[in-house]
């Protein structure tokens, strides 16, 4: 029998975030410092078979349905094809998504839509090669856009773009780089920058809010706000605007300045076993001891249920006692 994993203010949460790894290939400046973090100890990890565990929880006892493989960046896990495989076995099957750096996605974008993977999201902030080595400190922007081409080549469609933009390094080149993703037919979408980055070095006044990414857009083309799409948003983060005189479509991720937290379906399992009820949220509850402790599915559950259950309304950044959680993006899965 399905138990929801509802909160105390209307919410279900429905989609499972899975960070498979807190380790990254990548340095964006926006996320962690030039010498990386301490990372997880191996055995602090969940192996495969307790990730697996745990998904297999979530979509036959908790009504998950969408799992979001993610990192640090979730490539880096060994044999992830062969989870992804394990994940598209369970019933009833979630569908299967990745968010991704790309690097070294050309070589296995085809093996991994083979193991079931349905979509992916792909992060790429700028189109410049010297930009991308300032902001993400490794000369890759090449591995990043053969990922983008082999994503797409594997039927990975829509191929989501993921773009941070950081005022004076990629900011002017938002309509670059709705221009590339059009003519490349992926889905770009904007994101806000969130205070989440490990050095805690995020202002308000440094970011560049949605409504600035829409007039930057706008001296390149003009934007409708398309009714359906509005509707059809959902808990989806992104607001979409079709591009005028074309069928595509752009997104804001407006979390700071328009926060979507009300429609959240979301949940996040860390690499080493945490549920975190919120990107924001102040506390972790340990599913791996239990785990490893030879607890039934049902008290697993028993867990995962009163974590969600202690939701907070919104991730509060701006009230005045807002404080940036204790671990990093990179650390709680994007
Ligand atoms: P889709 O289902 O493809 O729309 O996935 P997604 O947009 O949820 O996934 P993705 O991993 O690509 O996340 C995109 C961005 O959304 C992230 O970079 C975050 O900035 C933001 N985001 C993701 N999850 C949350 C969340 O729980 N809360 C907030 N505030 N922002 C989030
Ligand atoms: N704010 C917003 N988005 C972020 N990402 C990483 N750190 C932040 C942040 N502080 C993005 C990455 C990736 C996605 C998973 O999250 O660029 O696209
Ligand atoms: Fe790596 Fe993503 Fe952080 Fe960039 S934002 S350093 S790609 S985890």
């Amino acid at each position: 029998k399905v138990r929801a994993l509802s909160d105390g203010y209307g919410r279900v949460a429905t989609d499972l975030r899975v960070s498979l790894t807190d380790r990254c290939n990548l340095r964006c400046t926006y996320c962690m410092p030039a010498e990386g973090l301490p990372w997880l100890a191996r055995d602090e990890l969940l192996t495969d078979d307790e990730t697996l565990r745990l998904v297999d929880i979530g979509v036959r006892l908790l009504g998950i349905e969408t799992v979001r493989l993610t990192g640090g960046e979730p490539l880096l896990r060994r044999g992830l094809e062969h989870l992804v495989e394990r994940i598209a076995e369970l019933r009833p099957r979630p569908t299967i998504a990745l968010t991704t750096n790309g690097i070294g996605l050309a070589e296995r974008a085809g093996g991994l839509a083979g193991a079931g993977l349905d979509r992916i999201n792909i992060s790429l902030d700028t189109l410049q090669r010297e930009t991308f080595r300032r902001l993400a400190r490794r000369d890759r922007l090449t591995d990043v856009l053969a990922g983008v081409n082999a994503a797409r080549a594997a039927g990975l469609t829509p191929v989501k773009i993921n773009a941070v933009l950081m005022r004076g390094v990629n900011d002017h080149e938002a309509p670059d780089l709705l221009r590339w993703a059009m003519a490349e037919g992926v889905q770009l979408r904007f994101i806000e920058q969130m205070p989440l980055d490990a050095q805690h070095a995020w202002q308000r006044e440094n970011m560049v809010t949605a409504d600035e990414i829409r007039e930057r857009l706008s001296t390149a083309v003009d934007l409708v706000e398309d009714e359906d799409d509005a509707r059809r948003r959902g808990s989806a983060p992104a607001e979409l605007f079709r591009v005028a005189g074309t069928e595509h479509r752009v997104g804001i991720i407006a979390s700071v300045t328009r926060p979507f937290c009300g429609a959240c379906d979301r949940v996040r399992l860390t690499a080493d076993g945490q549920i975190r009820n919120c990107l924001f949220a102040r506390t972790e509850s340990d599913l791996r001891a239990p785990l490893r402790e030879g607890a039934s599915d049902e008290e697993i559950a028993d867990r995962w249920v009163l974590a969600v259950r202690g939701k907070r309304p919104g991730h509060g950044i701006d009230d005045p006692s807002f404080l940036q959680p204790d671990r990093p993006m990179s650390a709680i899965g994007g």
